[in-house]
């Protein structure tokens, strides 16, 4: 009998530990994803606490936990939905307006989701932006318009149609909770692998044939398993990706896909045999520049 009272309580005690072991994970889960590379910011993460310190030294409160696109409250769950599906099949639901065989999620995985790559989740808190680049202050809509363009080497949807107004709903509900205009270490891409030379154009290719063409094809044009990296049904030479900087940085944090690792100098290699293949030329369908009326550096503006 006092075994068996023995035996008892020692299954109640470990049931007790089992529970406050999978409660303590629950917890501290967003704490640990966020302290895990951040190292594209300006900020340093505590990893003890998973704070984040803002150049001010003040605590800011931003964790990745993008919510579910099925968890949006009623009144804008039909668009989130139907955002989060232009994102992830964007010929079958904005077709008209898509020039090749990407979707976004090629590069933005997950529809933007994930935290690689190329997330989205807080790009709503990040615009409208002042883009030095083009000298022009852009929002989410205009930003998108270009993507259309560039990326899906297609046309600009109109910045009221149900198209970009979908995705701005979307992109709002991704970025639930994080503060307008904070710093969000996950966003962008670090544009330089800081490697001081030019690419080796045939070392390129032998990456490309050792490591990529078994996905993407032996030309490059793109297979059931993944998306084109040139040819005519590729990003046109507009596109962000077709930058050889974009494009090595994205392959050696993120390709091949599920298991990266190639050397920094594979994917520069790799980033300038691919730039110099062929690829459609960018049109601009929409006025890709804002007029500015009223000059930024006059009358103290500035
Ligand atoms: C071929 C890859 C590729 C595809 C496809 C693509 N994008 Fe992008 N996108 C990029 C890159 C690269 C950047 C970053 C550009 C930069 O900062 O130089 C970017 C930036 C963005 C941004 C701004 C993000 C920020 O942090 O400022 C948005 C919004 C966006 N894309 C939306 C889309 C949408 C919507 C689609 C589909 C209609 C799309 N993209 C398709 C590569 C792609
Ligand atoms: C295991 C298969 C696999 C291998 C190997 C692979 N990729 Fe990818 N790649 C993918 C998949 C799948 C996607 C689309 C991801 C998605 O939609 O979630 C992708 C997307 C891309 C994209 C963005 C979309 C586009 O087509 O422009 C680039 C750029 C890219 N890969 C480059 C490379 C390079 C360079 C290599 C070789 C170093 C490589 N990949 C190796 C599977 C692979």
């Amino acid at each position: 009998m006092k075994k068996l009272y023995f035996s008892l309580s020692l299954v109640v005690l470990l049931l007790l530990f089992g529970a406050w072991l999978v409660s303590f994970f629950q917890w501290t889960s967003p704490t640990i994803q966020n302290s895990i590379n951040t190292t594209a910011s300006s900020e340093t993460v505590n990893n003890a606490t998973g704070s984040i310190q803002s150049d001010q030294g003040r605590p800011l409160s931003v964790v990745f936990n993008p919510p579910a696109p099925e968890d949006a409250p009623a009144k804008i769950r039909e668009e989130v939905m139907l955002g989060y599906k232009i994102m992830t099949e964007t010929k079958k639901y904005a077709g008209e307006y898509v020039g090749d065989n990407l979707s976004c999620t090629n590069c933005h995985f997950d529809g933007g989701r994930a935290r690689e790559t190329l997330s989205l989740v807080g790009v709503a808190a990040k615009y409208p932006a002042y883009r030095g680049r083009r000298a022009y202050t852009a929002d989410l809509g205009l930003r998108t318009q270009g993507c259309f363009e560039r990326s899906m080497n297609g046309k600009a949807p109109a910045l009221d149609s149900q198209i970009i107004q979908s995705l701005m709903v979307y992109y709002h509900w991704i970025s639930k909770g994080i503060p307008i205009y904070e710093n969000v270490p996950w966003l962008g891409i670090d544009h330089d692998l800081k490697l001081k030379r030019k690419p080796d154009v045939i070392a390129g290719k032998k990456v490309f044939q050792d490591v990529c063409a078994r996905c993407h094809g032996n030309n490059g044009h793109g297979t059931e398993i993944a998306p084109p990296l040139w040819g005519e049904h590729s990003f046109n030479d507009g596109a962000g990706m077709n930058r050889v900087r974009t494009f090595s940085v994205f392959t050696w944090r993120f390709m091949p896909k599920s298991s990266p690792g190639l050397s920094k100098d594979q994917a520069l290699d790799v980033a300038g045999y691919v730039h110099a293949q062929p690829r459609p030329h960018f049109v601009a369908t929409h006025p890709n520049k804002i007029k500015r009326i009223i000059p930024l550096e006059e009358e103290g503006v500035r």
